[in-house]
Order: C-alpha cells, then structure tokens, then sequence
C-alpha cells in the first residue's frame, strides 16, 4: 500500500516506520504523501488506539528532508514544501490518539522536526539530534524554528539552530527533546510499554489533555512564528548561499558561503 513506509498494527498500535534505508530515511515528496495519509488512519480507524514513528535501521531515525529535491526550486516553490511539510506535521501534532517518536539514530533537520512534531520522544542511546540547515544556507521550514524553541528553551535553539551542533541522546534527555533513552534493541519495547499504559486510560480525555497542552504552546504568536518559517525558508532559496550549500553537501565537500 505504501513505497516509502512500512505500517503494522499490534495492540491498537500502529507502528509507522520510514523506509528509505539507503537514504538514511530522507523525507522525499513521496514519504511526505504517504505520511500524510498514515496519519489519516490513525485519525479514521477505530482499532488504531495510539501510533509510533519510527525509521528503518539503527543509524536514521530521518536525516532530513531529501536535499536532492531542493535542487533548481523557486522561492514560491520552497514555501509550498514548507507549508505541506508543516501542515502534515500539524496533522501530527493535533491528534487526539497520542502519535510518539521512536528515535532510534540520527534525527537531523526535517527529522528533528517529525521528532518534534510527535507528542513525545523516546530515542535510542545512539541517536543525534540537531536542526544542520544552516550548513546548507537554509534554517528549518517544517517548524523547527518553532518547536525546538519551545522544548529546549530561546537561548539553547539559538545555538543549536546558529551552530548546527549536534547532540546526543543524553544530552537531549537533559534539554527536554527526548523523555527517555533506550538501546536499540528495546526502544520500540520501552514505546510499546508507555503507549499500553496511555492506552488503558480514557481516550476522550488522552484528546482533550492533547488538545489543551497544545494550546498551551500554540497560540496566534505561534501561528504566526510558522508563518514566519515558511517566509524565510523561501527566502532562503533565492540565496547564492542556499544553492552553493545544498551542491557543496551532494559533492560532499564544505560549503564556501558568501553572504548572498
Ligand atoms: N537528503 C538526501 N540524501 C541524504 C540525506 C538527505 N537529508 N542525508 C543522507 N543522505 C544520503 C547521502 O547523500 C548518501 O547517499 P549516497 O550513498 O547516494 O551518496 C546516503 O544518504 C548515506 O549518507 P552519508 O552522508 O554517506 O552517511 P554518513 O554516515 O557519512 O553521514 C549524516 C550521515 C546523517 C551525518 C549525513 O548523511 C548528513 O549530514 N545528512 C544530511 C543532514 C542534513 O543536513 N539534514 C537537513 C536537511 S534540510
């Protein structure tokens, strides 16, 4: 049914798992489709109680968005992925059935980001998290700028997203960005175990916690903020900058930027 996915359903919970191995995960167009329309069922089937998000592998959970599609896209071009990647993610974020991130490697740009947009996270001791798109001439434009700022904090997002530093599993365990860690072998165990416990609680009131915990964070200022990332992604994209940081990662050398 689905290229870019893999789905099961054990329990009640459905298990969505990215499967783009030899791209460590990279969300493409096609993955983004696809997402959209997991995320449909979890919404629309009554045997799907709670979902995990997952990657295939133990080194990506998602390594970004696929930076092979950024290649020759207009500013208006960049704003529409920014806005369908961040409208699949709202979809993500405002379920009522809870939607967790099982994080088992790297969670990099539009990873971090799905990572984020999740209700929780869970990762694996080997995972890395980080927003690199400055490296590309580029910022977040799935709503990390957003996201990130309200689990770690204004001053730590400043310079993860300025830096592009990475960091690891324990060290996003002590910011927030993740509730627990895992070795590989039992992270989807340890999510299975936390969702059965959510599972055997009152679902309208698991939605209604969701809905109001929400609002706590996205408020008219938040809305706008998202806005606001569409905007400068594709701003971004009419930069010598953008385009001298996307080739210089596909010819797999450091970026030489300018300021234009
Ligand atoms: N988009 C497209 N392709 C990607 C990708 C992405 N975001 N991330 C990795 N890949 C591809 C690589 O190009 C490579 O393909 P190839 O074998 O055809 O050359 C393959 O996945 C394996 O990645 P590689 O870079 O060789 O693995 P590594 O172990 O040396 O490095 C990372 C792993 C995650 C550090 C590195 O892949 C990386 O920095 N990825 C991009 C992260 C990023 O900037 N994300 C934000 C995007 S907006």
């Amino acid at each position: 049914m689905y290229t870019t996915l893999i789905t099961t359903l054990v329990d009640g919970i459905f298990t969505i798992t990215i499967n783009r191995p030899e791209k460590l995960n990279a969300l493409n167009a096609t993955v983004f489709l696809e997402l959209d329309k997991a995320i449909d069922e979890v919404y629309n089937t009554a045997g799907i109680k709670s979902a995990i998000v997952t990657g295939t592998g133990t080194k990506a959970f998602v390594a970004g968005a696929d930076i092979t599609e950024f290649d020759g896209l207009s500013k208006e071009q960049a704003m529409a992925l920014s806005k369908t990647g961040q409208d699949v993610f709202f979809k993500i974020e405002n379920s009522k059935k809870p939607i967790v991130a099982a994080v088992n490697g790297f969670a990099l740009g539009g990873g971090c980001e799905l990572a984020m947009a999740c209700h929780f996270r869970l990762a694996s001791d080997n995972a890395k998290f980080g927003q690199p798109e400055v490296n590309l001439g580029l910022i977040p434009g799935y709503g990390g700028t957003q996201r990130l700022t309200q689990l770690v904090g204004k001053g730590k997002s400043m310079e993860l997203q300025m830096t592009a530093a990475l960091v690891d599993a324990s060290e996003a365990l002590r910011l927030g960005l993740i509730n627990h860690i895992a070795t590989p072998e039992n992270l989807l165990e340890k999510t299975i175990e936390i969702l059965k416990v959510i599972q055997s609680k009152a679902p309208i009131a698991i939605g209604k916690v969701i809905e109001c915990i929400n609002t706590a964070v996205v408020n008219e200022t938040g809305k706008s903020g998202y806005n606001k990332e569409v905007q400068a992604f594709g701003d971004c994209f009419a930069t010598e900058d953008m385009k001298e940081g996307t080739t210089a990662f596909l010819e797999k050398r450091k970026a030489n930027f300018i300021g234009k």
